[in-house]
């Protein structure tokens, strides 16, 4: 049996055809769509490197049925820049060396942009370390991570920017 779903992914409306109803977003992303941006490290919901915002809210697409999320608007890492101009999240993570092997930072930039969007972290390290805290760096690079978390933060709210792309 096949399933018909319709995404709209990083912009683009995207007809697709399900073989297997059990497939997850993140194995439609990566080997069906080659959307590798998005890494798959545990499979079980426990690391965050999956993430990605449906709707505009943070998922781990490991754990997301694709179809379950028929109609969603998906963004990924591939669909945060503007050409070669990176996302303010992107740049700050750049400026405060907030990642070292870099397996994790898809995941990590998309959680932070999701939270960032949210409006919930403030200005307050202790609440953007919690608020990330579903996305583990086996690096550590934890300090530079909240850093630029912060900083972008700071840098969209002075020019205005509060939506993800
Ligand atoms: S791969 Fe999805 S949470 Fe680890
Ligand atoms: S930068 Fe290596 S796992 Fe985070």
């Amino acid at each position: 049996m096949s399933l018909s779903i319709s995404l709209t992914i990083n912009g683009a409306r995207r007809s697709i055809e399900l073989d297997d109803p059990r497939v997850t977003l993140l194995d439609l992303l990566r080997e069906r769509l080659d959307l590798t941006g998005t890494k798959k490290g545990c499979d079980r919901g426990q690391c965050g490197a999956c993430t990605v915002l449906v709707d505009g809210r943070r998922v781990n697409s490991c754990l997301a049925l694709a179809v379950s999320h028929d109609g969603a608007e998906v963004l990924t890492i591939e669909g945060l820049s503007d050409g070669d101009a990176l996302h303010p999240v992107q740049a700050a993570f750049v400026a405060h060396d907030a990642f070292q092997c870099g397996f994790c930072t898809p995941g990590q930039i998309m959680s932070a942009v999701g939270l960032i969007a949210e409006g919930q972290a403030g200005d307050d390290p202790e609440r953007v370390r919690e608020a990330m805290s579903g996305n583990l760096c086996r690096c550590a690079a934890y300090k530079g991570i909240t850093e630029a978390v912060l900083d972008a933060q700071r840098q969209m709210a002075a020019s205005g920017r509060k939506e993800a792309a």
